[in-house]
């Protein structure tokens, strides 16, 4: 007989017809009535039983969180709240859950109570919505950029450079911690590690993406990247993924336009592709928003919020301009920020960057031409000699979603920013080659995937959009 998912039969019209369906009872009432969901979707199929003919054996074991193999016929629902359901002739507890242990139980539970159990909170309807939002986005990342003539690029994960120079990385080694070999200056001997030098877990695939986009022509990679920096915010992870396009003949502006019709393009895909989900998923932001006091509550739902972004242009400001908004800002003459923002080239803080876009603006903003001394490396170099053609990308409730930048392409100028920042040379000689032999503006940035799943899923914390979020102190599962 054939196996059918929910999100099949809640769409078919073949009545009568005989069916088997597997998943999990959500819940089960008055001996009759399972409402069993199977992941495929966020809606339960009501499942009805006879329960005469069912042994009270089997009845006891229809529990919340049991797997259940099912045979029935479809019908057309007599119930309120959907089309149809499954009228029983057969079923088989596949796996029991005793109600006594099971912690998924259909009732409100706290975020952080579900994260304790990662591997279960995916039963629950906000952690499966977000979950099918997350793959559908992931999708729409391949989708927009094979259509738009990228090729997908896997950067190494283990690398031996630093390319965001920040030093915040995850070493990996071989040598034995108990025995680690010294070398005469008494610093470790890594050539007696299992690569012959320093590795470490990337913290991005930009310079390596580079040397693609400049043979390649469009590039972009999408894969797990790493820092170890002891940020416990909502908003930091010590391994996320992020998407990094990098395009070679792009100057600052081209990269600005990419960023932002990218973006538009995957979050209008999510909305028609997940309309349960995100339907179900603005809700429940508006429930929670409910909760919190008038003056903290945002003027647009989930929906409108994403609608907005998708409607409406960016709006494109350099540093400067944003510093005197900033420094001329209310909360700013109030000493309202905990950074005030008084001399130019300061760094902006992430209370800096939300009352650009959530006060001032009230809009997604792309912050660009930053000082150089705040920004990496590998930055182009603008005629003023102290601004660098950098991006950000602001996003409401978020900050930073983006991160980019035309690169510096001129040989000598690289190789001095290099040396002011003692950056060994010697180990970026295949990145220098690049601009060697046929350098050309290029430029590309990076989209951290968990800041836009937040803000597509309208979640307050970033370690719950990830399957098994990896923080300081905290790598179970
Ligand atoms: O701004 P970042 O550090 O830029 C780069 O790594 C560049 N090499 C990218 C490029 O030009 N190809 O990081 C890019 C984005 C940030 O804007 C943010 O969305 C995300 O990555 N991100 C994090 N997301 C979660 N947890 C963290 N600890 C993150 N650090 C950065
Ligand atoms: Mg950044």
């Amino acid at each position: 007989m054939q196996r059918y998912t929910v999100a099949e039969l809640l769409q078919s019209e073949n009545f009568l017809q005989e069916i088997n369906i597997k998943g999990w009872v959500r819940t089960f009432r008055s001996n009759r009535f399972i409402a069993l969901n199977d992941g495929s979707t966020i809606k339960n199929i009501q499942c009805v039983i006879d329960f005469e003919n069912t042994s009270e054996s089997v009845l006891k074991k229809i529990n919340t969180g049991a797997a259940v193999s099912i045979v029935g016929t479809l019908t057309e629902s007599q119930g309120k709240g959907q089309t149809v359901e499954i009228n029983v002739s057969k079923i088989e507890i596949l796996g029991e859950s005793n109600p006594d242990e099971y912690p998924i139980q259909p009732k409100k539970h706290s975020f952080e109570f579900l994260r304790e159990n990662a591997h279960l909170r995916i039963r629950t309807n906000t952690f499966g919505a977000i979950m099918r939002v997350r793959s559908t986005l992931s999708f729409a990342v391949h989708k927009y950029f094979t259509e738009n003539g990228f090729y997908n690029f896997h950067a190494p994960i283990i690398t031996g450079s630093d390319a965001e120079g920040a030093g915040e990385m995850f070493r990996v080694s071989t040598l034995n911690p108990k025995n680690i070999p010294l070398n005469e200056n008494g610093e470790i001997d890594y050539t007696q590690d299992f690569f012959s030098k320093e590795t470490n877990l990337t913290v991005s695939g930009q310079l390596e993406a580079e040397t693609y986009a400049m043979s390649l022509g469009k590039v972009y990679t999408f894969g797990p990247t790493f820092r170890a920096e002891n940020s416990n915010t909502s908003r930091h992870l010590a391994e996320f993924w992020m998407i990094e396009p990098e395009v070679a003949f792009n100057d600052l502006d081209a990269n600005m336009d990419l960023s932002e019709d990218f973006i538009k393009n995957i979050l209008s895909y999510v909305m028609t592709h997940c309309h349960d989900d995100i339907a179900f998923l603005d809700q429940r932001l508006t429930q929670e928003e409910k909760s919190k006091p008038a003056i903290q509550r945002s003027e647009m739902s989930l929906l409108e919020k994403l609608q907005f972004v998708i409607e409406n242009n960016f709006k494109r400001v350099t540093y400067t301009e944003a510093f005197d908004i900033l420094r001329n800002s209310k909360p700013n003459k109030k000493k309202k920020f905990k950074y005030p923002i008084n001399e130019w080239g300061v760094d902006l803080q992430s209370e800096h960057e939300r009352f650009l876009v959530e006060k001032h603006f009230k809009c997604p903003v792309i912050l660009f031409d930053y000082p150089a001394s705040i920004k990496a490396f590998y930055m182009r170099l603008n005629d003023d000699g102290k601004t660098v053609r950098a991006m950000d990308v602001l996003f409401p409730g978020i900050g930073e979603i983006v991160g980019g930048s035309q690169r510096e392409e001129r040989l000598d100028v690289l190789k001095e920013k290099i040396k002011a920042l003692e950056i060994d040379e010697k180990e970026l000689w295949w990145y220098l080659d690049t601009r060697k032999f046929g350098t050309a503006v290029h430029s590309g940035f990076g989209l951290g995937f968990e800041r836009l799943v937040q803000f597509t899923t309208g979640m307050g914390n970033i370690r719950d959009v990830i399957p098994f979020p990896r923080t300081p102190e905290n790598a179970e599962f």
